[in-house]
């Protein structure tokens, strides 16, 4: 066993939209959580902890369950900051020659173990990740998660038209291969299988129906795609697909439509699409850096939700993988609307309203015992500017508004995994 005190911050239920009163969250200063031989969160408590639990103090610092990033590219990290294009011209300038160079195993199981401990270092322990066409990324992403204990979600992409060679494949070949890593991955220790359709455009009808059709034989696999993101996609989808009325519809066509699909972007959905995708519980990945940056649009969540909405950073096409900085990036987004975004909403999608969204809050999401121990220990302030601001705020919602507006991976202390510290900042 062992013990790490800190100030507690996190979830029971999901918060008032636009409420900031201090019933919201579930906050519980200087405590301590106890962790035991497995991995799980075992008690939380005031008191000290019994003699012989090993005890790791941190009072003054702010302990939240591990950030869960429910859309982001593994192989994407040397796309990030790519200068000058919208989607489809990004894919094609930079991210599809990037995504090429992973047909060499070697190549993906270095960029994935790169990519899965940045994740840990901005305070991200679980996520739901796009690798790359190829069968071995997906291979590495889910042998390097097993080797860290890391929770995620994944699947080799499918896409086979309107990309390079190298980064297409097949109807037959691609059933086989994703036959083949459920068989190996899915329900493995943490790993689960999405069947990941990149986006209609790079998917034949026979493709998606094929993909379709793998959700609706095991309803436990999880589905990932892009959808109306842009609005030249959402044009050429149109094309594409005449006899759909929308790009939901297409993908809802295809059956891929279901309580464990994980929707990115979701921008340009009309009244009708929003009510289908409530109806069918898929949720939208909110992914607001890679919004701002790519010229996409501003996500209405007012008009999305009662469908779970969750944020993730979609790096390359957003700019960082702090959960902070796209937390800070939705807030902008919804106050160009005339909207507001509280730090409670944001950080109980970033957390709990993500787990439930994925159906995993009996694992991850929250400081709760029998949950994992998957958490991440933050300062509050690293610098003299947000030190300035965060000692003058008056209230608990303010403070953290002001903690998540103003900090990143630079006030991460440590990062935890089911109990095991796999994240530590090394100071100079
Ligand atoms: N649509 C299809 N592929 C991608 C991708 O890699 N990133 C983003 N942001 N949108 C996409
Ligand atoms: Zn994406």
């Amino acid at each position: 066993m062992k013990a790490i005190r800190a100030d507690l911050l996190d979830f029971p239920s999901q918060p008032t939209w636009g409420e900031t009163g201090d019933h919201q969250p579930r906050w519980r200063p200087d405590h301590w959580l106890l962790i035991n031989d497995l991995g799980h969160i075992a008690a939380i408590q005031q008191e000290e902890p019994a003699a012989g639990i090993e005890r790791h103090d941190h009072s003054g610092k702010l302990l939240l369950p591990g950030f869960i990033d429910t859309h982001v590219h593994s192989p994407q990290l040397p796309v990030l900051a790519s200068y000058g294009t919208e989607l489809l011209d990004w894919l094609n300038t930079y991210t599809f020659p990037t995504e090429t160079a992973w047909q060499d195993p070697a190549v993906a199981a270095r960029g994935t173990a790169l990519f899965l401990d940045a994740l840990l270092a901005h305070g991200t322990t679980a996520a739901v990740v796009f690798p790359t066409v190829h069968k071995t990324s997906a291979d590495a992403l889910f042998s390097a998660a097993t080797q860290r204990g890391m929770r995620v979600i994944g699947g080799k992409v499918l896409m086979d038209r309107h990309a390079p060679d190298g980064l297409r494949d097949d109807v037959r070949g691609a059933e086989r291969d994703c036959r083949d890593l459920i068989e190996r991955w899915h329900g493995q220790g943490r790993n689960s299988y999405a069947v990941t359709v990149r986006f209609a455009p790079t998917s034949t009808p026979e493709q998606l129906a094929m993909a379709g059709a793998l959700c609706k034989a095991d309803p436990t696999l999880y589905m990932q795609t892009h959808v109306a993101e842009n609005r030249d996609e959402v044009r050429w989808v149109g094309e594409l697909f005449p006899a759909a009325r929308s790009s939901l519809d297409v993908d809802a066509r295809a059956g891929l439509l279901h309580e464990r699909s994980v929707l990115a972007h979701g921008i340009w959905l009309d009244a009708e699409d929003r009510a289908r995708l409530y109806a069918t519980g898929a949720q939208v990945a909110h992914c607001p850096t890679s919004n701002l940056f790519l010229g996409s649009g501003l996500f209405d969540w007012r008009a999305t939700a009662p469908a779970p909405v969750s944020i993730a950073t979609d790096v390359g096409g957003g700019t960082s993988l702090s959960m902070q900085r796209t937390l800070a990036a939705a807030y902008a987004v919804q106050a160009m609307q005339g909207q507001r975004l509280t730090a409670w909403s944001a950080l109980h999608a970033a957390t709990r309203g993500a787990a439930e969204a994925l159906q995993l809050q009996g694992e991850i999401g929250a400081l709760e015992p029998g949950l994992m121990a998957d958490l991440c220990l933050w300062d509050w302030s690293v610098g003299a500017v947000d030190a300035e601001r965060i000692g003058r705020a008056q209230g608990l919602h303010e403070k953290v508004f002001a903690w998540l507006t103003l900090s990143d991976e630079r006030h991460l202390a440590a990062t935890w995994v089911a109990g095991r510290p796999l994240f530590t900042r090394r100071t100079a």
